[in-house]
């Protein structure tokens, strides 16, 4: 199998700076970290409420790090502004709601099909790859394909919850609607990424999923980071999704 992509997400680097005001730590060398040990990409989510990545952030990593820039976002006429000024290599849409602590569920694209071919549509021609974050649900992953998206990201949050809680019927049944959803989406010419929950123990038979191309991780690899350090977090992540796709270093 081909060797999946690595995206690191450091919103929570953020997340840390903001408990406490100033400019440390600073995500944007925590992006040129994760470049330097070998991450594929970088995800920043820009909320609507600011919690952690800030416009002058999206814009400082945009032009500090050289592997693509994935521009989380909301389907909001201010963030598509903002993306068109900053030039993402992909835009990944997703559903936000203020009170949430993170991103809970998928996007329900089938229900706002309308709304979201206009929105995709200018995004796709200004170059970027446009993402749809969506439960694993053929629904909303043949509708992602009528929109116009060039890719989904599953969300593995249900999977990565069960793994984390020994629930292994839970999870076993959950990675099956993810290996469905991939195969699904990649028939019907969706890019596949898949993302949100990942730890080691959850990473594997993710990344055994052949139609994947791309992992995003975040919260995981930040806090991980305080006991090994970035660089030893993400050698460590990639080891585990090389092993699980036979892949040799
Ligand atoms: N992918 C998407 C679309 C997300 O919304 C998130 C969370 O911001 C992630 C990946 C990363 O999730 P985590 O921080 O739990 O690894």
């Amino acid at each position: 199998m081909d060797r999946l992509r690595l995206g690191i997400n450091v919103d929570h680097v953020a997340t840390i700076r903001n408990a406490r005001g100033g400019d440390n730590p600073d995500p944007v060398r925590a992006a040129l970290a994760a470049e330097a040990a070998g991450a594929d990409g970088i995800t920043a989510h820009l909320r609507e409420d600011r919690r952690h990545i800030r416009d002058a952030d999206m814009a400082a990593i945009r032009e500090a790090v050289s592997i693509p820039l994935n521009f989380e976002m909301a389907a909001t006429d201010e963030m598509a502004r903002i993306a068109r000024a900053t030039r993402p290599h992909a835009v990944c849409l997703v559903p936000e709601k203020r009170e949430e602590r993170t991103t809970e569920g998928g996007l329900k694209v089938a229900g706002d099909a309308n709304r979201l071919t206009d929105y995709v549509a200018p995004l796709a021609e200004m170059g970027a790859r446009v993402s749809l974050f969506v439960a694993p649900d053929p629904r909303q992953i043949e509708a992602a394909a009528r929109v116009g998206a060039a890719v989904v990201e599953l969300h593995t949050g249900t999977y990565c919850d069960a793994v984390a809680a020994g629930e292994l019927q839970v999870a076993a049944d959950e990675l099956t609607r993810l290996t469905e959803a991939a195969r699904l989406a990649a028939e019907a010419g969706l890019e596949v990424h898949a993302g949100h929950g990942i730890t080691y123990d959850s990473v594997g038979p993710l990344a055994a999923i052949p139609q994947i191309v791309e992992l995003n991780i975040g919260h995981f690899l930040i806090g991980e980071a305080v006991f090994r350090g970035l660089d030893g977090a993400i050698v460590e992540m990639r080891r585990r999704m090389d092993l699980a796709r036979d892949v040799v270093a």
